[in-house]
């Protein structure tokens, strides 16, 4: 059951690979906040990082917490990422998006050799897709014709609406967000280079053989996952 003291011992477990002088990405969600208030502790503590966020939510939580920001045009290269998910499974591929920050999270992703991921035992799954949808961000002109397209591949498709807004969901890129539900993912591969290729698609929140390291709470203890 996921609770806070899972998502902490997940984030603990992460803060103990930030070292003086790193830069480091920072992923967005409930896990990633957790993350980001330790984090802070450090920087006031002395640590000395920049960080790239992921969305405006790690970048205002990041600055309130005093962690300096950086972007990927002054460091295109990061020792370190830290992110949530969504799903994992047994070969530490991920769905996410959750927060629709997938885009931005997947470049920042693609940015280090070091992907950890932290989350609670709640996301662990044995196939992509078995407890929720595939976020797919896609550009607003375009959503009915992508939302047609990802009905011919078999998913059942929704298109995220907000709180605290009438109508869709807007991305941190001015985007809309499709929910794609499959029925079963054999190939979550191919189904990732399938999505990228529909014109309109911007991101879609399959992020396969990324994640290095997954570091799982629970309320008890802590499972570490290593890519094979
Ligand atoms: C944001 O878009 C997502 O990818 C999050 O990283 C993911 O939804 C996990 O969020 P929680 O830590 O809040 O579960």
């Amino acid at each position: 059951m996921a609770n806070t003291e899972s998502k902490r011992r997940a984030a603990l477990a992460a803060i103990k690979h930030v070292e003086d002088n790193m830069v480091i990405g920072v992923g967005t969600g409930s896990t990633v906040s957790c993350f980001i208030g330790i984090l802070g502790e450090k920087v006031r503590g002395g640590l000395k990082v920049l960080a790239v966020p992921t969305s405006y939510q790690s970048a205002i939580l990041l600055s309130e917490q005093s962690v300096p920001l950086t972007s990927l045009m002054d460091h295109p290269s990061l020792d370190i990422v830290v992110d949530g998910a969504d799903e994992v499974d047994p070969d530490l591929n991920l769905i996410k998006g959750g927060g629709a920050a997938l885009t931005q999270e997947k470049i920042v992703a693609s940015a280090t050799e070091h992907l950890i991921i932290i989350v609670d035992s709640s996301k662990l799954v044995q196939r992509l897709g078995e407890t929720g949808a595939v976020p797919v961000e896609v550009i607003p002109m375009a959503w009915k014709l992508v939302k047609t397209k990802l009905e011919e591949k078999g998913a059942r498709v929704v298109l995220r609406e907000g709180t605290g807004k009438a109508g869709p969901v807007v991305t941190d890129n001015a985007n809309f967000v499709l929910d794609a539900y499959f029925a079963k993912i054999s190939d979550p591969g191919s189904l990732e280079s399938e999505l990228k290729a529909i014109p309109g698609v911007v991101e879609n929140g399959l992020f396969i053989g990324m994640a290095e390291l997954v570091y799982v709470g629970s309320d008890k203890d802590l499972k570490i996952l290593r890519k094979k």
